[in-house]
């Protein structure tokens, strides 16, 4: 799997540093209060038990499925929830967690679908943001970095399912999706 890498961006030690700084800041934005995390899979699970481990609050933790790559490298402009969630979110202060914000249609979708339900606040906690990849207008709150607009894998985010489980955050090779 290692080979399919062109170049290592951050491996897990900086990726736990990011998590701690933000962390840290999401604790310290939200002291008393009780915010609801909604982890957006699959991609964002690593980065979810990273973070939310970094949180000294209350927190409720949940999951919705939406997938927008449907397995491909580019983004579709369709977005399908797979697994809706369960938990009232009418005035809740809702941090939606994601492993990276690109065209942005993913997390307009969600934010869209929070609004309506009727969230106290909706904000955004990323591990990556490719700001050059928008295509909607949304942005991230809390980041943990910023990427280029190249094709990244590992540590969550993957290639048609694959890569997922790899402990850092890389670039893939060109070869390996373009035969
Ligand atoms: C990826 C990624 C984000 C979204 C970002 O999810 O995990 O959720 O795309 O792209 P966007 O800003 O262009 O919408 P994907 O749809 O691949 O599903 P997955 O998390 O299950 O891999
Ligand atoms: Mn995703
Ligand atoms: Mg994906």
């Amino acid at each position: 799997m290692d080979n399919d890498i062109e170049e290592v961006l951050y491996d897990q030690a900086s990726i736990q540093q990011a998590a701690q700084r933000l962390g840290k800041q999401i604790t310290e934005d939200y002291a008393g209060e009780r915010p609801l995390f909604l982890s957006v899979l699959k991609g964002a699970y690593l980065w979810t038990a990273d973070l939310i481990r970094e949180v000294d609050l209350y927190a409720e933790l949940e999951f919705i499925k939406i997938s927008s790559y449907h397995g491909g490298v580019a983004s579709t402009d369709e977005i399908t929830l797979v697994t809706d969630i369960r938990s009232d979110v009418q005035n809740r202060d809702v941090i939606i967690l994601e492993d990276i914000v690109d065209t942005g249609q993913s997390l307009l979708f969600m934010k869209e679908l929070l609004a309506k339900r009727g969230a106290r606040s909706i904000k955004v906690a990323t591990l990556l943001d490719k700001k050059e990849g928008r295509k909607v207008e949304v942005t991230a709150d809390y980041i943990g970095f910023d990427v280029r607009n190249q094709f990244v894998v590992g540590y969550g985010l993957d290639y048609k399912d694959f890569y997922r489980n790899l402990p850092y955050v890389g670039i893939l090779k060109k070869e390996v999706y373009t035969k």
